[in-house]
């Protein structure tokens, strides 16, 4: 039987595992010629959370979750991953270290339908006829396993996706970031041209990855409704830097819309 003070030792150890960021990029700086895109940067994410990034336009929000994703090196800073120094230089780089991005126009190919789309570019593909035709047997397994997980069971397989509503395509570009069991899903303007139940039906499945402890990291313009309502924490982006580290609970839009303008600079309620 365990004593008491090796319970409170694996207390300790859980509580200093859910404290220590599954990503971690810290000071980044990032220049597009003479333009300083990035300057001093910093973002945590931990297992189970939803942070949401948030500013103005310009502020450097897809700059900093595209070197998370490895599409664009940075200058100086650092950036761990699992409490190790990243070695993410590409993105295929992060889809291997199990960080997969949701970009905002969803890179669906509308003449394909679901199957399709989920395996583009890394289809279980055989030779020959006979072999192809047990390979899309097999994606539509994995395919139907994913979407019932998504409680999107009754989402259609072979319907080209082109025909399919922006709330279903968004779920199928969620679908398929998910299929590699990634450790931290990207999501650029999820919830953008949504309908308000859409738009609420992806805020839900976002936090249902979270839920199952993947860290999640949102670039969001819709801060009065997905961000304040269904996101954890909210770091604020001004210039290429962070101006404000908030939890979504404490805060109200209008507060947070005033630290991403400067309006109100006494707002930092992160504990
Ligand atoms: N590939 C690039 N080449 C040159 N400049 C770039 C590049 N990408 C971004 N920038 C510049 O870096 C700055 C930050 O851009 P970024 O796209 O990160 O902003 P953002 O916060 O995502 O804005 P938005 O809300 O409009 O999407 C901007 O001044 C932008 O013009
Ligand atoms: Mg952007």
């Amino acid at each position: 039987m365990a004593t008491t003070e090796t319970v409170e030792t694996s207390r300790n150890k859980l509580a200093e595992a859910s404290d220590t960021p599954l990503l971690s990029m810290r000071n980044i700086h990032k220049s597009f010629g003479s333009l300083h895109a990035l300057r001093g940067a910093s973002i945590d994410v931990h297992a189970g959370e939803i942070v949401a990034l948030v500013g103005d336009n310009g502020a450097g929000k897809s700059t900093l979750v595209k070197v998370m994703a490895g599409v664009h090196r940075f200058d100086s800073g650092e950036y761990y991953f699992k409490n190790q120094p990243s070695n993410i230089s590409s993105p295929s780089d992060a889809t291997a270290s199990g960080i997969q991005t949701v970009y905002q126009d969803l890179a669906l190919c509308n003449n394909l339908d679901a199957v399709q789309n989920l395996f583009l570019g890394r289809e279980l593909i055989g030779p020959g006829i006979f072999a192809r035709r047990v390979r899309r047997a097999e994606c539509e397994v994995r395919a139907r396993e994913v979407l019932t997980r998504m409680r999107l069971g009754n989402l259609s397989l072979s319907r080209p996706v082109g025909a399919m509503s922006g709330g279903q395509r968004q779920n199928i570009a969620i679908a398929r970031s998910i299929l590699w069991k990634p450790e931290v899903v990207i999501f650029d303007e999820p919830t953008a041209a949504l309908s308000h139940s859409a738009a609420e039906q992806v805020a839900s499945l976002i936090r249902s990855l979270a839920d199952e402890g993947l860290g999640i990291v949102v670039v969001s313009h819709d801060i009065h409704h997905f961000v304040v309502n269904s996101t954890d924490r909210i770091e604020v982006m001004r210039l290429g830097m962070n101006v404000a580290s908030l939890k979504s609970a404490d805060v109200t839009g209008e507060q947070v819309v005033n630290a991403m303008v400067g309006g109100n600079e006494e707002v930092n309620l992160a504990g």
